[in-house]
């Protein structure tokens, strides 16, 4: 399902940000050579993943679902000086072609792409977070945010993608992906440690900032 007609979309790429040189050929790339391209975050929703880490100005961004590096690319625009961006993901494949364009990027110093599970990964990370997205497996959004919330910083933002699944999460019977997203979003939303907002843009962006 599509939020907004092409038309609107090509209006609202044409009048933000354009994508760099690199960004547009790694979405090329993952279209012509990657199975299911539509993971990718994209231009306009990567323009507001960089606009609003160069908001946040972050010291640590954590990205759970790395797929070929294209999110962790526009989040690391945002960077402090001495910022770093640890990105996971379990895929082999994916993570050699994400590093073909890290490396060709202005951020190759400052993204650590770990390979595994992030639910393994994670506690094993002895960091603060200022910034945080989560994009991999659906039905583990709520063990994401449990392994994270306690090491994000006040003020700090963690961001959920694809939260409206399709627009899925209003339907009366939800299969289990639906369900698990419906109920991250509903745990989430009444956090008393957190300001939520979901957010329409492309798929649904939940984003929390901890009070
Ligand atoms: C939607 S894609 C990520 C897209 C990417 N963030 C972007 O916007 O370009 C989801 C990714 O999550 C990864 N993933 C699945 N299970 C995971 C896990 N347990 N830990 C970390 N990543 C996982 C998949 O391999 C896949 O590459």
């Amino acid at each position: 399902m599509e939020f907004i007609s092409n038309s609107l979309l090509n209006y609202c790429e044409t009048f933000s940000e354009p994508e760099s040189e690199l960004l547009k050929e790694l979405n090329r790339q993952t279209h012509l050579k990657v199975g299911q391209p539509r993971m990718l975050s994209g231009h306009l929703q990567g323009r507001f993943l960089s606009l609003l880490s160069k908001l946040i100005k972050p010291t640590n961004i954590l990205e759970i679902g790395t797929y070929t590096g294209y999110s962790a690319l526009c989040l690391a625009e945002g960077l402090s000086r001495y910022g770093k961006l640890i990105t996971i993901d379990p895929n082999e494949e994916t993570n050699l072609f994400a590093k073909s364009f890290i490396e060709h990027s202005a951020f190759k110093d400052k993204i650590e792409l770990m390979t595994g599970d992030a639910k393994q990964i994670i506690p094993n990370l002895n960091q603060t977070w200022d910034l945080v997205f989560i994009d991999a497996d659906k039905k583990n959004y709520a063990v994401y945010f449990d392994l994270v919330i306690d090491q994000t910083n006040p003020g700090g933002v963690i961001i959920a993608d694809n939260v409206l699944w399709s627009g899925k999460v209003v339907d009366e019977k939800k299969d289990k992906d639906t369900l698990a997203i419906h109920e991250f979003n509903h745990k989430v939303s009444t956090d008393e440690r957190l300001e939520p907002l979901l957010l329409p843009l492309r798929d649904g962006l939940m984003l929390l900032r901890k009070k």
